[in-house]
């Protein structure tokens, strides 16, 4: 049991706590799951970008998805072998890729012709074979939120089948370019496997015809999307996901690469705020905490629902409020109609589920300090970033005030 108020008094609020053994058991899980065939987990850390906890998956053997130069850094800062880097993303800057090429990563996801145009003549110019993979886009829909949504003609990301193809035999045929991975990557959030196997039937049939033509890959990178429960959820079991994968890559000799994100990290993670006020409008009751949209958005971006544990002596009878934060916008909230007793000043609300796409969303809007972020490996517990300070906000403006 986490002990949510100590936390809160030492480290203050708001506060993100992270579990990393939980983190770890899930990851051997996943992992798990695909024994019999080479595999491997490239966490997606855009769902937790902080240093420590990609730390703490490279330790366990993890590889990275990247959707940024930025994150490419923190991968190798963060001690990710090279080798285990992937670069995704729909509008990846000149810049960007000629960083990748020089970095020698695994290999950079290509999402269209033209940049598979632009990462060639770049290659050319470094004198490099760049390794790519193609992001297909199988027309499938992943019943998921239509903000997370990916593999949809009407999503930006990817290229249908026939590009696809083209594209692979275009890098086949150039000095430069060295095509060794195909990735499809549906939606987040994914909670029913049909749409998963279909969509891995489309790509594994992709490669079987590249093989026809004598076009070789290495890699089936079947993305992220894993749901998992914040309320309740069904949910994929890994089992049933990695064998739904298998069944479809029978006689195909191909490293599978998974890119989990959320459920490695999500319920991990707890974000711990406090408390300011209670208040009423009319009949409507809102309790005012020190935590805004700026530190967690997923509510007011997705109307995603978060479990709340109200931390508190009160023993008064449960009745409906909105949790709000301090941010002006009407859209700042954590909860509408959440049942919980009358609260105190300084009682403490733990959100759950925030280990993903939590603190990796946040702001400073309103020019609010990031909070602090701490881990919890075993008995110990470590700050793994401080909150911001003011200084902090302001830093790259002040010298231009006089100007
Ligand atoms: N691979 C690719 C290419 C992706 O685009 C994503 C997520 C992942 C892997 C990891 O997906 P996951 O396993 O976490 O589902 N901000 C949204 C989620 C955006 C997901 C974007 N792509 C949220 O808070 O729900």
């Amino acid at each position: 049991m986490i002990n949510f108020k100590e936390l809160a008094a030492t480290y203050k609020t708001p506060l993100y706590v992270y579990d990393l053994d939980y983190m770890s058991a899930q990851y051997e899980e996943l992992k798990s799951a695909f024994k019999g065939r080479k595999s491997i987990m490239a966490f997606a850390i855009k769902s937790n970008s902080n240093l420590s906890v990609i730390k703490h998956f490279a330790t366990l053997g993890s590889g990275a998805d990247c959707v940024s130069i930025g994150e490419v850094y923190r991968a190798v800062l963060a001690g990710v072998p090279n080798y285990k880097i992937i670069f995704s993303g729909v509008g990846k800057s000149d810049d960007e890729i000629t960083q990748a090429i020089k970095l020698d990563i695994l290999y950079i996801n290509v999402e269209s012709e033209a940049e598979l145009g632009r990462v060639e003549l770049i290659a050319k110019e470094l004198g490099a074979k760049c390794r790519i993979s193609i992001r297909v886009n199988p027309n499938i829909d992943p019943q998921t939120h239509p903000y997370i949504s990916t593999g949809l003609h009407d999503n930006k990301f990817g290229v249908e089948i026939d590009t696809a193809k083209r594209m692979y035999i275009k890098a086949n045929n150039s000095e430069y370019l060295d095509p060794v991975g195909i990735h499809f990557h549906i939606g987040s959030q994914l909670t029913e496997l049909k749409p998963i196997y279909e969509s891995a039937e489309i790509v594994a049939d992709l490669v079987r015809s590249l093989q026809n033509i004598k076009i070789e890959l290495k890699f089936f990178d079947i993305g992220g999307g894993l749901g998992v429960k914040y309320k309740d959820e069904t949910t994929i079991t890994p089992y049933d996901y990695a064998q739904a994968i298998l069944s479809t890559l029978k006689g195909l000799d191909l490293t599978v690469i998974c890119e989990p994100g959320r459920f490695l990290t999500a319920n991990g993670g707890y974000f711990l705020t406090k408390v300011l006020y209670e208040k009423r409008n009319g009949d409507k009751r809102f309790v005012v905490v020190d935590g805004g949209m700026n530190d967690l958005l997923r509510p007011s971006l997705y109307k995603a629902y978060h479990k709340i544990e109200a931390i508190t002596e009160s023993l008064t009878k449960l009745s409906e409020a909105d949790v709000v934060g301090p941010v002006c916008e009407s859209g700042d909230f954590f909860a509408k109609g959440y049942l919980l007793p009358t609260l105190e000043h300084n009682d403490l609300l733990v959100i759950h589920s925030a280990g993903a796409y939590g603190f990796g969303m946040g702001s400073n809007y309103n020019t609010r300090g990031r909070s602090a972020e701490v881990a919890i490996k075993g008995k110990e517990v470590k700050l793994i970033r401080k909150r911001e300070e003011f200084e902090d906000l302001i830093a790259l403006e002040k010298e231009y005030l006089d100007n």
